[in-house]
């Protein structure tokens, strides 16, 4: 038979381990992750050219090659060799770093996911 420790028991010991324990989450605790993956090509039309911009305003500012830094997103080819791993990173949120402050919009974003789901056309 399994011991039943006493609820007030556990409370206490978590505030004495961790200090006090972590309060429930609000609704608007943190940033959140709004953007949704295209399912299907949405917007054939899209040309590199058109996204590119965005990678110069909301990413290149750190991934422009610096030693010790991460790789660059300068070229086509950077981007694209990469593209797997860049629509992931945005469409969880994880780049641009949301403390970077480029104030990428969620259409923004939107754009160059729907370039990548159409195979990325040069
Ligand atoms: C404020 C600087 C900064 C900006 C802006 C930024 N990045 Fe990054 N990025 C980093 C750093 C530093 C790393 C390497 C360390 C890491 O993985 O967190 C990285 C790593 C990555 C990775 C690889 C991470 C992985 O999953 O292995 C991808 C992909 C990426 N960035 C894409 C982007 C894209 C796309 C943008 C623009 C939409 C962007 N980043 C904007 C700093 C930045």
């Amino acid at each position: 038979m399994a011991r039943r420790v006493p609820l007030k028991r556990l409370l206490g010991l978590c505030s004495l381990l961790t200090l006090g324990c972590p309060a429930p989450p609000t609704p608007d605790a943190g940033p959140t992750c709004e953007v949704v993956l295209p399912e299907v090509c949405g917007n054939p039309a899209l040309r590199f050219a058109d996204v590119q911009p965005l990678f110069q305003t909301h990413c290149v500012n750190c991934h422009y090659g610096q030693l010790g830094g991460p790789w660059p997103l300068t070229s086509y080819m950077d981007i694209t060799d990469w593209a797997d791993v860049v629509r992931d990173d945005i469409a969880f949120c994880s780049m641009p770093p949301a403390d970077a402050g480029t104030g990428m919009t969620l259409a923004e974003k939107a754009l160059i996911l729907d370039w990548l789901r159409c195979g990325f056309p040069q």
